[in-house]
C-alpha cells in the first residue's frame, strides 16, 4: 500500500513510520510527505530518505477548500492508498476529512477521549492524571473523535513538566503509529463508515 503523510514540523512520528516501512515485511510504503510549512524540518529528513515532498502555504489560497483540494490533488498524484497525519497543525475541512474516510489516520498525544485538542501534557499535568499517553486513531470531521486503533499509556512522575511528559509519550508514539499503520495497511483494521 501506498501512503502519504502530512506534516507541520519536526516529523519524529513520520521519521518512525519512515522506519518502520523500511522492513521488507511491512505491509506500506511512504511515497510522499506533504507539509503545511515550507520550514517544516520534517520535509528535510523525508527528502532525505527519497521520498517526494511538497510544501502548500494555505495562506496563499483563498479559501481552506481550495487548499485542500490542492491537497488532495497532491496526494492523488503520489497515487496513496492512506494517508497518516503526523503533526499536521490545522483543522481539516469536512471535504476532505470525508474524502479520506476510513483512509486516513493520526496520532495525538493523549489517551482519547481525554483531552482532545491542544496542549495536552499541561493539561494532564494540572488534572493531576496518574496516567497519560497517546492514540492513534481513524480521522473525522469531529476534532480528535474518531475511532481509536491502539493505544499507549505511560505513567505520569513526580516532578514531571510538560516537556518530561511529552517525551515519555513521544517514545510510545513511535511505538504505537507504526504499528497502527501495520494493522490498517495490512487489512486487518478497517473503520465502520
Ligand atoms: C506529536 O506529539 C503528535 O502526537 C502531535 O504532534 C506532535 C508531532 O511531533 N500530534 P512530530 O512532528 O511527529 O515530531
Amino acid at each position: 500500500k501506498r501512503v502519504g503523510i502530512l506534516i507541520s514540523g519536526r516529523g519524529s512520528n513520520m521519521s518512525a513510520l519512515i522506519a518502520a516501512a523500511q522492513a521488507p515485511d511491512y505491509p506500506a510504503e511512504i511515497v510522499g510527505v506533504l507539509s503545511n510549512r515550507a520550514a517544516a524540518a520534517g520535509l528535510v529528513t523525508a527528502a532525505e530518505h527519497g521520498i517526494a515532498t511538497a510544501s502548500l502555504a494555505q495562506s496563499k489560497f483563498p479559501s481552506r477548500d481550495m487548499f485542500e483540494d490542492v491537497m488532495t490533488q497532491t496526494l492523488e498524484s503520489w497515487d496513496v492508498d492512506y494517508v497518516c497525519l503526523a503533526g499536521f497543525m490545522r483543522i481539516l475541512g469536512a471535504d476532505f476529512v470525508n474524502h479520506w474516510a476510513g483512509r486516513m489516520i493520526n496520532i495525538h498525544p493523549s489517551l482519547l477521549p481525554l483531552y482532545k485538542g491542544l496542549d495536552t501534557h499541561a493539561r494532564a499535568l494540572a488534572d493531576g492524571a496518574a496516567t497519560h499517553g497517546c492514540t492513534v486513531h481513524f480521522v473525522t470531521p469531529g476534532l480528535d473523535e474518531g475511532a481509536p486503533i491502539l493505544q499507549a499509556q505511560v505513567p505520569v512522575l513526580p516532578g514531571d513538566t510538560p516537556d518530561s511528559l511529552a517525551a515519555r509519550v513521544l517514545v510510545q508514539e513511535h511505538r504505537i503509529y507504526p504499528e497502527a499503520l501495520r494493522l490498517l495497511a495490512s487489512g486487518q483494521i478497517a473503520a465502520l463508515t
